[in-house]
């Protein structure tokens, strides 16, 4: 079921298309299946997205102007832009919707029963919203599980964004939906004071509705809008990109409850006790037998064999386990000569924290070390005599900016 973001704030120019763009194409990297909806009649998403508009046959005004007897058909409405990544253009024509359904029952509810319709093939629907507090805005609120305001950071908008704020309160009363509001600030500069300030003072008034991540004034995101590309395809070592990562998975963080750490050591170790619990078995079994056999042969009593104390394989369980010192790596590297875990925990260097070989030989080719650190999420792969890679035993993992897992902990 596809998580509806709309992308509002009636102040123009403070980055919604931006971040309806750019949010959308990184959450598409980063896996998601995204639909950008482009609720502005102005069509800027489709612009930023070299669609060509002369060849928009049916936008997404055809499908919420349709009569109610019609099924909603978006194959005809929606275009491909990459992996991951499809666009439900607007057209001019949305600009008389608003007219055109004025007084209809049921008119705010047009779009989420569009959506409804293709809830399962997305993860993520974003929609971009005009710059006016009307009724195409009021359609994506109504469609949407949480609201996304870009803010400028600067003086008039900080401070505009209480009153923006209090409208949005007033919206959800009134429709008595349950929205989720989060304020990302966008355009910052950090070299100007004013800048600096201003963002400080969002986060002192708005800080519990603000996400970490704020995106940067990058020139970069603008050349790419202006060639109709997202800046993940335009400049992916830009500080935009790396922003606009950051944004998403913060949205990811936020939207999709993570697995926690307990859940996955402990169906990971039940896993691997539930297969050495079996072998064990098996191989007593077996050493029944040869002893019969022997029995049997040398007219002998078999001798009581001692079986493998199956807590001590337990050890085994590769991967990462909470205990008392903190989180423990478990990793399985039988032929490397150095293993080094770097992480969110150590800055991510490549060699600050270097594992220990575990050399019993029950243990062979184990490396194993532990961390202490305080409750948090945590992403971390290994460096494998200079090779960096994820944990291949821990299930928990996310993208990251360089197409690559991450694996994630959280304690
Ligand atoms: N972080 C950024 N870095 C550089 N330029 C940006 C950034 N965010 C937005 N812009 C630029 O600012 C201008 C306005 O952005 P955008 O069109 O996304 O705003 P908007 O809120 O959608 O506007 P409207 O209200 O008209 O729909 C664009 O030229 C865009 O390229
Ligand atoms: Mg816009």
């Amino acid at each position: 079921m596809a998580k509806v973001l709309a992308i509002a704030n009636q102040k123009g120019g403070c980055g919604k298309t931006t971040v309806a763009i750019n949010l959308s194409a990184c959450l598409s990297m980063q896996g998601k299946r995204t639909l950008l909806v482009d609720m502005d009649p102005q069509g800027h998403c489709g612009l930023g997205l070299a669609v060509p508009e002369e060849q928009v046959e049916q936008s997404i005004y055809d499908v919420l102007s349709r009569s109610d007897d019609t099924p909603v058909n978006m194959e005809k409405v929606i275009w491909q832009i990459g992996k991951n990544f499809d666009l439900a253009p607007a057209s001019l024509e949305l600009a008389a919707f608003e007219q055109q359904f004025a007084g209809m029952p049921g008119r705010e509810m047009r779009l989420k029963n569009v959506l409804d319709s293709v809830a399962d093939k997305y993860d993520y629907c974003v929609i971009d919203c005009p710059p006016a507090v009307s009724l195409l805005t009021f359609n994506a609120l109504r469609a949407a599980n949480a609201v996304i305001i870009p803010v400028e950071t600067g003086y008039f908008s900080v401070h505009g964004l209480k009153k923006q704020l209090e409208t949005l309160e007033m919206l959800k009363k009134q429709c008595g939906q349950e929205l989720t509001i989060k304020v990302v600030a966008n355009l910052y500069d950090v070299r100007t004071k004013l800048g600096r300030e201003m963002l400080g003072e969002m986060r002192k008034q708005f800080g519990h509705l603000m996400f970490q991540t704020y995106v940067n004034f990058n020139i970069k995101i603008k050349e790419g809008s202006s060639l109709g590309q997202a800046i993940s395809e335009y400049d992916s070592s830009s500080m935009g990109f790396k922003d606009f990562s950051k944004l998403a998975q913060e949205v990811i963080k936020a939207f999709e409850p993570a697995v926690s750490i307990e859940n996955v050591v402990n169906v990971e170790t039940q896993a691997v006790a539930d297969d050495l619990m079996s072998k064990a078995e098996s191989l007593s079994r077996r050493a029944e037998e040869l002893l019969q056999e022997s029995a049997s042969t040398l007219g002998k009593e078999p001798k009581i064999i001692q079986q493998a104390p199956v807590e001590e394989k337990l050890e085994l369980v590769y991967g990462v386990t909470r205990t008392e010192d903190g989180i423990k790596f478990l990793a399985d590297y039988p032929h490397a000569s150095q293993v080094c875990v770097a992480g969110d925990f150590n800055n991510w260097s490549a060699d600050a924290t270097p594992m220990n070989r575990l050399d019993q030989v029950e243990k062979n080719g184990a490396w194993e070390v532990t961390i202490p650190v305080e409750t948090g999420r945590y992403r971390y792969r290994y460096v494998v005599d200079g090779a960096w890679q994820h944990d291949p035993h821990n299930n928990y993992v996310e993208s990251n900016p360089y197409g690559e897992l991450n694996s994630v902990i959280e304690v």
